[in-house]
C-alpha cells in the first residue's frame, strides 16, 4: 500500500501520469472514492500518459464508458456511478473489456467490487483538508510491482 497527498489537482493528476506511465496492455486501474474526490482528474492523468488527446478525455458519468485512442495503447474509462445492478455490467459487455488488450480505468470501481477481476490496481481517493489522499494498494504480485514502478516515477519528477 502506498499513500501520497495532493495539495491540489495538478498533483493529483500527476499521480495519474505516473500510474500511466508504469501501466500497459491489459492493465485495470479501479478507482474509488466520494463524489468529487479526483477520480476523472487521475484518469485523465493516466490517459494523458499514454498519449491521448486532452480534449478526448471527458466523464464518462452518462455516456458509462469512453474509448480513447493513445499512441501505442487503447484505454477504455468506466464509470459504474450510474449503475444499480450487477447484472447491468453484462448488459455493457463489462466483462469482454476489461483486461485483454488495451488498459481499463473504472471510475466507482467500489459500487461493484466483487465483479472486478481476481488482479488489479486499487486506487482510493479521498477528502484530506483541501487536498486528496490517494492510496493505491494492489491486488496480486504484477500489481505490487506496479506500485513500486508508481512510487519511483512519483517521487523522481517531485
Ligand atoms: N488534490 C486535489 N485537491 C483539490 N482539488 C482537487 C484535487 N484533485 C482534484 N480536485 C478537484 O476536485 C473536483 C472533482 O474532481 P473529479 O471530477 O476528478 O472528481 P471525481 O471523483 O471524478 O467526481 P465524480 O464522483 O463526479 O466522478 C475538480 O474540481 C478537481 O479539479
Ligand atoms: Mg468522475
Amino acid at each position: 500500500m502506498i499513500e501520497f497527498y495532493c495539495s491540489d489537482s495538478k498533483e493529483t493528476e500527476k499521480v495519474g501520469r505516473a500510474i500511466g506511465i508504469a501501466a500497459g496492455e491489459g492493465d485495470v486501474i479501479c478507482l474509488g472514492g466520494d463524489l468529487g474526490a479526483g477520480k476523472t482528474t487521475l484518469s485523465r492523468g493516466i490517459a494523458l500518459a499514454k498519449g491521448v488527446n486532452e480534449s478526448e478525455i471527458t466523464s464518462p458519468t452518462f455516456a458509462i464508458m469512453n474509448v480513447y485512442q493513445g499512441s501505442k495503447t487503447e484505454i477504455r474509462h468506466f464509470d459504474l456511478y450510474r449503475l444499480d445492478r450487477a447484472d447491468e455490467l453484462e448488459d455493457i459487455g463489462f466483462a469482454e473489456y476489461v483486461g485483454g488488450t488495451g488498459l481499463t480505468i473504472i471510475e466507482w470501481a467500489d459500487l461493484f467490487w466483487e465483479e472486478m477481476p481476481e488482479e488489479y490496481l486499487q486506487v482510493d481517493l479521498a477528502n484530506f483538508g483541501s487536498g486528496r489522499k490517494v492510496t493505491l494498494v494492489p491486488h496480486g504480485g504484477y500489481y505490487e510491482m506496479l506500485c513500486g514502478k508508481v512510487e519511483e516515477i512519483v517521487n523522481f519528477r517531485d
